[in-house]
């Protein structure tokens, strides 16, 4: 199976973004805007507190409504978070895990990962793990390594017959949110280790369920080209999913 046959993928991260009224627009706009879903997967990344009203309006339609975060306990004294239980009650059905402002700006350890995944899996909550280095990590020559480390950290606890259900989000941390792409080169190679790992880690035929999205100052204009990268399954898009304008040439980009 190549990647051409897994069925591309295309994520919106509204990250903190949008106050209610906005949300509620774009999520219908895009709704709108959104073929039958036959031949392409679109969802959104939503902050919690917009997760009901946001999954409502999507309800019917193939749009993908999902959590940005989740603690891995389903209840108790974690003030501030939000179990897997919660978003599933509230319609959402799936979740970023390790994003990496979570990982780097809220100082989320490897072993958490781990535990979210195995958390949303059990509670029928899909999750994208996101993995990806820093500058200072690229500039080591230590981006596979670290790739690695996480990769085997959060899928630690996942058992054969959920890795169908996962996906991974390749995100450089440095080409996040600040304009600068990695090149298709980069891309590339970063997306072939993470096949890799899969293949050495999982059977062959499970390992290629998995999709493995690229994530980091994606734009309407790039869009196409990462696409068309060979081990590029989807995109993860933070700045460029606030407004139609920006979403859905992305969305729609032509394969
Ligand atoms: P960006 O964010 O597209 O704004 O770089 C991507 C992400 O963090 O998922």
């Amino acid at each position: 199976m190549t990647s051409k046959h897994r069925k591309p993928y295309i994520a919106g991260n509204w990250k903190m973004n949008l106050g209610r009224a906005q949300a509620l627009d774009l999520i219908k706009t895009i709704k709108g805007r959104l073929g039958d879903g036959s031949d392409r997967e679109v969802a959104v990344f939503v902050p919690s507190v917009y997760l009901a009203d946001v999954a409502a309006v999507a309800q019917g339609s193939p749009l993908g409504v999902g959590a940005q975060n989740i603690y891995y306990e389903t209840e108790g004294a974690y003030t501030g978070e939000t179990s897997c239980q919660m978003i599933r009650e509230v319609g959402a059905d799936r979740t970023l895990v390790g994003h990496s402002e979570r990982r780097h700006l809220f100082g989320e350890p490897d072993e958490w990962m781990a535990r979210k995944m195995r958390c949303a899996l059990d509670h029928g909550v899909v999750p994208m793990l996101c993995v990806g280095e820093t500058l200072d990590e690229r500039k080591a020559n230590r981006t596979e390594r670290v790739l690695k480390r996480q990769l085997e950290a959060g899928l630690m606890l996942l058992k054969p017959d959920d890795y169908h259900l996962a996906s991974i989000a390749y995100e450089p941390v440095w080409a996040i949110g600040t304009g600068e792409v990695a090149t298709l080169e980069q891309i590339g190679a970063a997306h072939a280790c993470i096949r890799k790992f899969l293949a050495a880690k999982i059977e062959a035929e499970i390992a290629q369920t998995v999709r493995v999205l690229y994530g980091g100052s994606v734009k309407p204009d790039n869009a196409a080209a990462i696409m068309a990268l060979p081990d590029v399954d989807g995109l993860l898009v933070g700045g460029a999913s606030l407004k139609p304008d920006t979403f859905i040439p992305i969305v729609e980009f032509d394969s």
